[in-house]
């Protein structure tokens, strides 16, 4: 197989099959970060743009990965697409997003969640549930009959990849793997053993 030259368009191309095969959550995504002792953890969020500028997912800057990223601004991306037998992986350093962009999408949310990105302290700890739900009744109070504004603690992340990874599962584990790393003149493809 020829490997496309083009990582972004081959995970477009994918994605557009994963979006077709996968009814709930296609753009669930593994994202990895680094603590400051040097301690990786992961989690999944939703990616919620890519273009060839990079994959973009939103959070709350001061939960853990929000925290992680600010000051050690690498991530990992992975996605795992069972039905089509693919995986991607996306690693490079992360941008926060403009402050337009992050408005644009916030005001797209559903009112619930723009009300939760207020209320949650994510990551933080909760004493009680109701402890939630008496934050969530003060902010719905707050903006009642008003647009509830992006809070400036929520915005979104970019991961800008200098390297895409495609994994396609083949008989007896001899799967294909194409790296693409980036270089200053582009992408460079090659293969790798599985
Ligand atoms: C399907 C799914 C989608 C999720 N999407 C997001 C998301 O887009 N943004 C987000 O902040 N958390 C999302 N979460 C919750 C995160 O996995 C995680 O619990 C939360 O962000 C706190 O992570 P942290 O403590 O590592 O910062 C999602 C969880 C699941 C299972």
């Amino acid at each position: 197989m020829l490997i496309p030259p083009d990582p972004i368009q081959r995970f477009s191309d994918l994605f557009e099959r994963a979006k077709q095969a996968i009814p709930v959550d296609p753009n669930a995504v593994v994202v990895a970060t680094v603590g400051a002792d040097g301690r990786p953890s992961a989690r999944v969020v939703l990616l919620k743009d890519f273009d060839s500028r990079g994959f973009v997912f939103f959070t709350n800057h001061e939960s853990r990965k929000g925290r992680e990223l600010l000051a050690h601004p690498f991530a990992a991306l992975c996605f795992y697409w069972q039905p089509l037998e693919e995986q991607v992986r996306v690693e490079g350093r992360v941008e926060v997003v403009s402050d337009e962009e992050a408005d644009a999408y916030f005001k797209s949310r559903a009112r619930g969640s723009q009300v939760g990105a207020w209320a949650s302290l994510q990551s933080q700890r909760l004493g009680s549930r109701d402890e939630l739900e008496t934050r969530v009744e003060d902010v719905e109070k707050r903006y009642a009959g008003a647009e509830v504004p992006r809070p400036p603690h929520w915005s979104g992340f970019r991961v800008v990849p200098d390297r895409i990874e495609f994994w396609h599962s083949r008989q007896s584990r001899l799967h294909d793997r194409h790296v693409y790393l980036r270089e200053p003149d582009g992408w460079h493809a090659q293969m790798l053993y599985p």
